[in-house]
């Protein structure tokens, strides 16, 4: 079982990541594997909305020039995703919420069933709402989302601060904890018996 991490940060080893990390390790010390991938510094394009992954059927995204194919090529061999960002004015950056939006747009059936979560990273402020912003994409994914023992949300400004937010680190542990429990249980029985979906019907208020 494996679980990829996303650090949307344009810090590869700043506060998101130090509060992956966190994670990553936890999962491992439950025996599963951890891969953390970061965004680099790059733009992350926003959708154009020219649906040319859905109409040619192509599960990737038009736009090869970042990283969203690269992370939808490796959740085709993952379990479950976890997505960490800083907080940007109360929300998540902006290429968070790109990234997600393509993903889950152009390669949704790769997610679809597995596991989710956000994690938040702050100075001081917004973290709950960006929690909130990034969770509810999973929720229409159905995407089991895990919780902790509190919002999976981490302090600090300078890089690696977060590592002294003491309870933000034992809330992504706790995270970690949770994700390899439901993991375990999912695959109990090797491969996952995941529920069937009756055929989707739009609902149009166009008469
Ligand atoms: C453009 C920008 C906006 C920010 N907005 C907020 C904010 O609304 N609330 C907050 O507490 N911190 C804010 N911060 C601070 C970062 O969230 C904080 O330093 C975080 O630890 C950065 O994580 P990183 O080291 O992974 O990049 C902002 C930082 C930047 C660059």
């Amino acid at each position: 079982m494996k679980v990829l991490l996303v650090n949307v940060s344009p810090h590869k080893q700043g506060n998101t990541f130090t509060a992956l990390n966190e994670i990553a390790k936890q999962l491992q010390l439950n025996g599963v594997d951890a891969e953390i991938m970061w965004v680099g510094t790059k733009p992350v394009r926003s959708c154009i909305a020219c649906n040319q992954c859905r109409v040619k059927g192509l599960g990737r995204c038009v736009f090869d020039d970042d990283i969203c194919n690269l992370v939808s090529e490796k959740m085709a061999s993952s379990d479950a995703f976890i997505i960490g960002s800083p907080v940007y004015y109360g929300q998540p950056s902006g290429a968070a919420l790109s990234l997600m939006q393509r993903l889950f747009y152009s390669a949704g059936g790769l997610f679809q069933n597995k596991p989710a979560a956000s994690v938040a990273v702050c100075r001081r402020g917004g973290a709950s709402a960006a929690f909130q912003t990034m969770n509810i994409a999973f929720q229409m994914m159905n995407m089991p989302v895990v919780s902790s023992q509190y919002w999976n949300i981490a302090y600090g400004r300078e890089a690696g601060e977060a590592a002294l937010d003491v309870e933000g680190m034992q809330t992504m542990r706790t995270l970690a904890n949770n994700m390899a429990f439901l993991l375990k249980k999912i695959h109990a029985d090797g491969q996952p018996d995941y529920p069937e979906r009756e055929k989707w019907n739009p609902m149009s208020f166009i008469r």
